[in-house]
């Protein structure tokens, strides 16, 4: 792609896709883009200007007056918000009005490594390397409560399984951009591998298909 390298890191929730997406950039001096944070800035702002969430057009709205300020905004990380965020992503509307600002990061030299939904299948279906980072439904809410707990929220398990499995559903099942592996993704699957064994796992697939040259040591 014009000598710009983007590489697409998609999957659901919790799977370790963030994580891995930071390594990689970290490792091949691409810039670094958690495309959950412009859905859950989006959200944000339709929560606080008390929006309807099931009202496409103006969610639309607020999707198209983010600006990059907006994906620091403190609590974007909460779980109300990753909830809200895959009702807001549901929409046509709002996915379109975020895909030019996604293709912008990513064609911006270097380029970059984007985490996602549907970077490899939608974003950038040219992407020069694709993962599906995956792993069993209980790791991974036994991952996102124990990052919750971290962060001070008071977390129940069963809570956190009902609607990181609730999520799963929305975004596998909506029908505009849903969540699914591209035909040319490399599977990663995290239930059993730490994050520095899934890091190295997909470095050693940059370097086959890039050279070994894109990763620094
Ligand atoms: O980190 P986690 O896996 O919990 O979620 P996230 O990546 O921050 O994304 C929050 C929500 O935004 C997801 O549940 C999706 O509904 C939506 N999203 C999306 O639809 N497309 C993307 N490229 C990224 C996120």
């Amino acid at each position: 792609m014009d000598g710009v390298i983007v590489i697409a890191v998609d999957g659901p929730v919790a799977a370790g896709k963030g994580t891995l997406a930071r390594e990689l950039a970290a490792r091949t001096g691409l810039r670094h883009l958690d495309s959950g944070m412009i859905y859950r800035a989006v959200a944000a702002l339709v929560l606080e200007a008390g929006d309807d969430s099931g009202d496409g057009r103006a969610c639309r709205r607020r999707a198209e007056r983010l600006v990059v300020a907006d994906l620091e905004r403190p609590g974007l990380r909460d779980q109300k918000i990753g909830s809200m965020a895959s009702r807001v992503a549901a929409h046509r509307d709002v996915r379109e009005a975020l895909v030019g600002f996604q293709r912008r990061f990513g064609r911006t030299p270097p380029g970059a490594v984007i985490d996602g939904r549907d970077i490899g299948t939608v974003v950038f279906p040219d992407a020069d390397v694709k993962f599906f980072v995956t792993a069993h439904v209980r790791a991974r809410a036994a991952r996102r409560h124990r990052e919750l707990v971290s962060m001070g929220e008071t977390a129940d398990f069963g809570n956190v399984l009902q609607e990181l499995s609730e999520r799963d559903r929305r975004d596998s099942e909506r029908a505009w951009a849903p969540l699914r592996k591209a035909d040319d993704a490399v599977v990663i699957d995290t239930t059993k591998l730490d994050a520095a064994a899934a890091a190295e796992k997909a470095l050693d697939i940059v370097r086959h298909r890039l050279g070994a040259a894109s990763v620094l040591s």
